[in-house]
């Protein structure tokens, strides 16, 4: 069974399922590193030059072949679940963790940093607050419909986030054995 997390951009997916990978001893794969390293450029770089649609299209490549591996902690990236299909995979062997967060917090973890925000394209051509805002009104009600459990990150440190998690996957586990 793999362990995915979801949710939008700066709400920790990739440094919390490192530390939760660690702690489970299972293996993590961040889907937006893999796809940059099969396509041997960065996501920004596929956005200038493809456009989003492309990206779109790599990115269900890249769930695709992520989700035929097990046992793993899977980090998506937070638009990787807008397309049905995308879900359907990540659900076959996956239980959807998703980490929700308040929108002054992405906005501080992606704008605060320099290096996070280059890191990302915009997505629409609002100015980066209203950009947040916007679809986080959008993706929210998706996430958490689609989600298996949610857990609120915000005032709550990595540590407690991921023990979290391990107690919501051991509980999960038990009661699918009670089936
Ligand atoms: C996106 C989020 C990014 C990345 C791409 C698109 C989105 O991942 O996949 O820039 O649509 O929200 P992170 O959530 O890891 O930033």
């Amino acid at each position: 069974m793999n362990i995915v997390l979801i949710g939008f951009r700066g709400t920790g997916k990739t440094t919390i399922g490192r530390i939760l990978a660690r702690r489970l001893g299972k293996g993590f794969v961040d889907a937006d590193e893999y796809l940059e390293q099969k396509e041997k450029r960065t996501i920004r770089d596929i956005f200038q030059e493809d456009g989003e649609g492309v990206f779109r299209e790599i990115e269900t490549k890249v769930i695709q072949e992520i989700c035929s591996f097990d046992d793993k902690v899977i980090a998506t990236g937070g638009g990787a679940v807008l397309r049905e299909e995308n879900v359907r995979n990540l659900k076959k062997r996956g239980v959807l963790i998703f980490l929700n967060t308040d929108i002054n917090i992405i906005y501080k973890r992606i704008y605060g940093d320099k290096r996070s925000s280059q890191k990302r394209p915009n997505l629409t051509h609002l100015s980066n607050y209203q950009e947040i805002k916007y679809l986080l009104e959008c993706r929210r009600p998706l996430y958490d419909k689609i989600a298996d459990f949610v857990i609120d990150t915000a005032g709550t440190s990595l540590n407690t986030v991921v023990r979290k998690i391990i107690a919501l996957i051991h509980g999960h586990v038990r009661d699918l054995r009670k089936e």
